[in-house]
C-alpha cells in the first residue's frame, strides 16, 4: 500500500509543543465545539463503569466463579467497559512498567526520534493517527509495538532506554496476555460458546497482541482539544493500565461522557469491535475519548488483544438465527484496521458503517 508508506506532512511531537511554553495551541488541535470536553456535561458522580473483583475466579468453588463471570457478562452487555481488581497481574510490575515508559518519554527528543514511526506499520514513536493531509490532530504522543504473534515480535524496535524497558515490556506483556486469555475464555462461555471459541476465532496461538503507550503532555488549553478523539477500539479487547494519579479517560454513556476514576492497581478493560462482531452485537464496543489538563502529564498503557491480521472475523454461527440475523459482514482484521489507520479515530463509524443491511 504505497500511500501508507509515509506521513503526508512533517510530524510535530506534542511534547515539543508543550515544552515550548506556548499559551495558545495550534489550530490543528482545536476541536469543533461539539467535540470539545465541555460539550456534554460529564458530572454524574453516582454512576460509573462497574468494578469487578476477580479474586473468586481463582476459587475452587464453581458457584463463586460463576458469580464473577456473570458480573463480567452484565458489564460487557451494558457498558462494554469495567475495571478489574485482584486480576493476578503483579501490581509492582504494572507500576514499574508504567514508570519506565514515563522515563522513556522524558528522554531527549533525539533519542525518541530514533524510533520515529511510519504509517505502514505504526510501530515505534509517533504523534498522529490517520494519513489524510490536514487531518485534525490529538494532544498525544505514543509508542506502538507488537508482542504477538511471536513471528513479528522484534525487541530491537522497542526502546533500548531506559535499560530496564525491554525486559519489563516482555514480563508485563506475558502477564497481561495471561489475563486477556482468561477473560476471553470467560467471555466465550458467557456468550454460550465453547471456552476456546474467541481465542480460536482470533487465530489461536497466532493471535495478535500489541501495546500502545500513550503520553499526554500538559496542555495550555485543555478545554479546546482532546488527548484521543472519540473512537471505539478496532481489536478484540483492551486492557488499560492507566496513570493512577491523573484521570482522563471518558466513556460514552448515552448522551453523556463519564470520566473514569482509576482505582489503584486496577486494569480498565473494554470490549473492542471484533468481540462485538463475534458476539453479534450482544457485547458492546463503546466509544471513549481522553481529555487532557494543564497541570499534569498523563501516561497510559493500552494493551490490545487482537485477532491475527489475516483472520476473517464474523458473528458466531451459534449467535445468528432468524430472530437475530448477522449484524456484521465477514472481514479480516487487516482490512478492517486499514479504516482506522487511514482516517484516524472517528467515533463508531468503523464498526457501524460496516453493519450489514438486510
Ligand atoms: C487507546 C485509548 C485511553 C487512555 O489507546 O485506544 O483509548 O486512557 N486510551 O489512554
Ligand atoms: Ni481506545
Amino acid at each position: 500500500m504505497n500511500f501508507l508508506q509515509k506521513w503526508p506532512e512533517p510530524v510535530v511531537p506534542v511534547q515539543h509543543l508543550s515544552d515550548s511554553g506556548i499559551r495558545v495551541i495550534p489550530g490543528r488541535y482545536v476541536k469543533k465545539p461539539s467535540e470539545r470536553p465541555s460539550s456534554v456535561d460529564s458530572a454524574e458522580p453516582d454512576i460509573n463503569i462497574p468494578v469487578i473483583d476477580l479474586q473468586e475466579l481463582y476459587s475452587d468453588d464453581h458457584l463463586l466463579r460463576r458469580r464473577t463471570a456473570s458480573l463480567i457478562d452484565s458489564a460487557c452487555r451494558e457498558w462494554g467497559f469495567f475495571q478489574v481488581v485482584n486480576h493476578g497481574v503483579s501490581h509492582e510490575l504494572m507500576a514499574r512498567t508504567r514508570e519506565a515508559w514515563r522515563e522513556f518519554f522524558h528522554l531527549p527528543m533525539a533519542e525518541k526520534k530514533k524510533y520515529a514511526n511510519s504509517p505502514s506499520t505504526y510501530e515505534g514513536y509517533g504523534s498522529r493517527l490517520g494519513v489524510e493531509k490536514g487531518i485534525s490532530l490529538d494532544w498525544n504522543d505514543y509508542f506502538f509495538l507488537h508482542y504477538l504473534p511471536v513471528a513479528i515480535r522484534d525487541r530491537n524496535k522497542w526502546p533500548a532506554l531506559p535499560v530496564s524497558c525491554r525486559e519489563l515490556i516482555e514480563k508485563y506483556s506475558e502477564e497481561v496476555v495471561n489475563l486477556g486469555e482468561k477473560l476471553m475464555k470467560i467471555l466465550s462461555v458467557n456468550l454460550g460458546l465453547r471456552e476456546n471459541y474467541l481465542s480460536e476465532a482470533f487465530g489461536g496461538d497466532d493471535n495478535g497482541a500489541c501495546l500502545r503507550v500513550n503520553y499526554y503532555p500538559k496542555c495550555p488549553q485543555p478545554d479546546l482539544t482532546l488527548g484521543i478523539s472519540s473512537h471505539s477500539d478496532p481489536g478484540g479487547m483492551t486492557l488499560l493500565n492507566p496513570d493512577e494519579n491523573v484521570s482522563g479517560l471518558q466513556v460514552r454513556h448515552g448522551a453523556i461522557w463519564l470520566t473514569v476514576n482509576p482505582l489503584p492497581n486496577a486494569f480498565i478493560i473494554n470490549i473492542g469491535n471484533k468481540v462485538a462482531v463475534v458476539s453479534n452485537g450482544k457485547y458492546k464496543s463503546v466509544e471513549h475519548r481522553v481529555i487532557v489538563n494543564s497541570e499534569k502529564e498523563r501516561v497510559s498503557l493500552a494493551f490490545f488483544y487482537n485477532p491475527r491480521g489475516e483472520m476473517p472475523i464474523k458473528p458466531a454461527e451459534e449467535l445468528v438465527s432468524e430472530e437475530h440475523p448477522a449484524l456484521y459482514p465477514c472481514m479480516t482484521f487487516d482490512e478492517y484496521r486499514l479504516y482506522f489507520r487511514t482516517r484516524g479515530p472517528s467515533g463508531k463509524i468503523q464498526v457501524e458503517s460496516l453493519k450489514s443491511h438486510p
